[in-house]
This record gives C-alpha cells, sequence and structure tokens, in this order.
C-alpha cells in the first residue's frame, strides 16, 4: 500500500482588532469604494503590539489539534515571513508551548506561498517514513512590516493564522493530497520585498524596514502563475477544470481570483474566498479560507479541491486534495 499524507485537523485564528477601510480612508487618502472595487476587501484583522506571530500561531496550532483530536506530534512546521526573531526561528517555541518538546520543529518562509510549499515539504516527510504527522502552521503579523503612510499595501494587507494536521494515511482516504506543483522566479524578487525585518512597525522607520510592493506587476504575474500551476497540478492526476468542485486560491486580490478561475473555467460559485472579511493574509490565507469554507458549507467530505497561491520570491504553487470530513476549530 503506498503510504499517503492525509489531512486531518483545521484550526484558525484572527486577531481581535478590525481596521474597516471607513477606517483606513479617515488617516489615509483612499475611500471604501476604491479599496472595496479594487480589491474586494471590506475589513482586516491586525494585531496590537502585544501579539506576535508565534501567539496567532499558537493559538491555531492548538484548535487544530483540537480538531484532529491529535496530541502527539512528530513535526511542526510554521510558515511565515514574519517570525517573531530573526533567529532563531519561531516554530520550536510553538512546539515547546504544545507541550511538543523533542518534535522537528523550523519555520518556512515562502511569504504567501508558504503554506503551500509546507503542505508539500509536510507530505514528503510524511510519504518518507521520516514522520508519521506534521502540524503545519501559516501565520502572519504582516499589518507590522507596512509603512503607515502606505495606502495601497495597508488596505490589502491584515494578520491571522491557519493550522492543519496531516498524517500518514492511504490514498483512497478523505482528506489525501494528491499532487502537487511548486515553483519560483527570483529575478522578479524585487516586486515584493522587505530589506530589513522589523518585528514590530513603529512610525518614522527607515525607508528599508517597510514593505514594497510593485502591485501592477504583481497583479499579472499572480494570474499568469497561479493559473498554470492549478493546470499542471491537475494534469498530474488527470483531472480537467470541470473536475475541480472547489478552487481556494490565495485571498490577494477579488480580481485576481477572478482572472485565474475565469482562465480556468471554473465559475465564481466554484471559488472559496474570504477576502472581503481578512484580506490578504499572507501565509495564513489558504487555511483561513479553508476554515470559510468550511463554516459556509461550501467544502464537503470527498469534493475535489485546488488550493493555488502566489507570492514574493517571486513564488507560486498549487495542491490537490480531496477533502476531508473534519471538523472546524476557529476563533
Ligand atoms: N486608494 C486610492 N487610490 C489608490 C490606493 C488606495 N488605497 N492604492 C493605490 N491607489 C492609486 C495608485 O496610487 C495609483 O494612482 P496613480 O494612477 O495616480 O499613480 C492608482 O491607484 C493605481 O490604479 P490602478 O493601477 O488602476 O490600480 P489597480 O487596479 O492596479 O489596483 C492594486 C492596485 C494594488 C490593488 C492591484 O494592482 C493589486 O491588487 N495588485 C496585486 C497586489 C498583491 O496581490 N500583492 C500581494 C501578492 S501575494
Amino acid at each position: 500500500m503506498t503510504r499517503a499524507t492525509v489531512l486531518s485537523g483545521l484550526g484558525t485564528s484572527l486577531p481581535d482588532s478590525v481596521i474597516t477601510n471607513a477606517q483606513l480612508a479617515e488617516a489615509l487618502d483612499t475611500t471604501d469604494d476604491w479599496i472595496l472595487s479594487r480589491t474586494g476587501i471590506q475589513t482586516r484583522h491586525v494585531v496590537d503590539a502585544s501579539v506576535t506571530t508565534g501567539k496567532l500561531g499558537l493559538k491555531a496550532a492548538a484548535r487544530a489539534l483540537s480538531s484532529a483530536g491529535i496530541k502527539q506530534i512528530d513535526a511542526v512546521i510554521l510558515a511565515t515571513a514574519t517570525p517573531d526573531f530573526a533567529c532563531p526561528a519561531t516554530a520550536p517555541q510553538i512546539a515547546s508551548r504544545l507541550g511538543l518538546t523533542g518534535a522537528v520543529a523550523f519555520d518556512l518562509s515562502a511569504v504567501c506561498s508558504g503554506f503551500i510549499y509546507g503542505l508539500s515539504v509536510a507530505s514528503g516527510l510524511i510519504t518518507s517514513g521520516i514522520v508519521n504527522n506534521v502540524l503545519l502552521i501559516g501565520a502572519d503579523t504582516f499589518s507590522q512590516t507596512l509603512d503607515p503612510q502606505d495606502r495601497t499595501t495597508r488596505a490589502i494587507f491584515g494578520d491571522g493564522a491557519g493550522a492543519v494536521v496531516l498524517r500518514a494515511g492511504e490514498i483512497s482516504e478523505p482528506g489525501a493530497l494528491l499532487a502537487f506543483d511548486l515553483g519560483s522566479d527570483g529575478s522578479q524578487a524585487d516586486l515584493l520585498f522587505t530589506p530589513n525585518m522589523p518585528r514590530i512597525a513603529k512610525e518614522n522607520m527607515p525607508e528599508s524596514y517597510y514593505f514594497h510592493m510593485n502591485g501592477k506587476a504583481v497583479f499579472s504575474q499572480a494570474v499568469t502563475h497561479m493559473t498554470n500551476s492549478v493546470k499542471r497540478v491537475i494534469g498530474k492526476i488527470g483531472w480537467n477544470s470541470s473536475d475541480i468542485h472547489r478552487l481556494v486560491p490565495h485571498q490577494a486580490n477579488i480580481r485576481i481570483m477572478a482572472a485565474v478561475a475565469d482562465q480556468l473555467d471554473v465559475e465564481p460559485d466554484r471559488v472559496v474566498s474570504n477576502i472581503s472579511e481578512v484580506g490578504n493574509t499572507v501565509a495564513a490565507s489558504i487555511p483561513l479560507a479553508l476554515s470559510h469554507g468550511v463554516k459556509h458549507g461550501q467544502l464537503h467530505a470527498g469534493d475535489n479541491v485546488v488550493l493555488t497561491a502566489f507570492g514574493a520570491g517571486l513564488t507560486w504553487g498549487s495542491v490537490a486534495l480531496r477533502w476531508p470530513d473534519i471538523s472546524n476549530s476557529s476563533r
């Protein structure tokens, strides 16, 4: 019997504080109408200075463990671009706070593609027999890297965390991960980058501490890479677009998601989206969208699901899976 990786638990965590478009418009030269019509975003959650990526990730992780009904975990992977410290990684501290001292634990840096990269790495660890299960967390506090005066990035990004438990199982089980596609193009790193890494953003930091984004160029790259990546991943398992029950794209911009779905001939009602409530939450984007899909009855056990993401690096990737029968543990 071929050993497969099976998704078996899901949990999320969002910071309490919510910023509306109207609140942004009070401080910046923007409007609710501009943000909503250009991005599809209405609100985003943001941390206060006392909450780190590690703390948000820990909450989501504990909820994923309870959703999976598993206590013993062999490996903890944290996908993030905003770890608590430049060194060491944040994952070992999350592991020890969960009582998992001794587990394999490391951070993974692929920005908005981090969760998809993480699924692939976790699956490699499981199917090779190195570990029997993995707790994968996607968490970011990207608000802390934004220039307070940048109306574009502040409109788009929010904070959050999502986590899943992955375990060894069989390919025929609901929840089995079926195919992967990953890629990168470092020659375009300058489209999205943060030169230095502050943990907590402050007013008047040097320019080099803020995230920089070429929105227009990123838009077309995101559409191209997510579309092509989905085509490749479904091609590996002989699916056509019509076989996809649910497409769960990285929540970058409602218009990017619509363009990807359109190019793939996936109707809007097959696309899971929570961008209006949370914005772009970087590595947390896909698990938060999955949680939204479960909560709103859009994901059912046995559904053919395709996850796809694109992010800074540039990086991109997709995963095809059969949706498991799991409960959703959210904030
Ligand atoms: N409010 C009002 N105006 C804004 C604004 C805001 N919040 N943000 C940007 N603008 C302005 C720009 O300054 C620019 O003005 P200019 O033409 O005078 O220079 C104009 O809007 C840009 O207009 P346009 O290019 O038509 O916007 P757009 O439709 O491309 O939308 C983005 C801009 C950033 C929303 C869009 O390009 C985008 O979502 N890109 C991808 C970003 C992304 O996904 N990043 C993460 C990838 S993982």
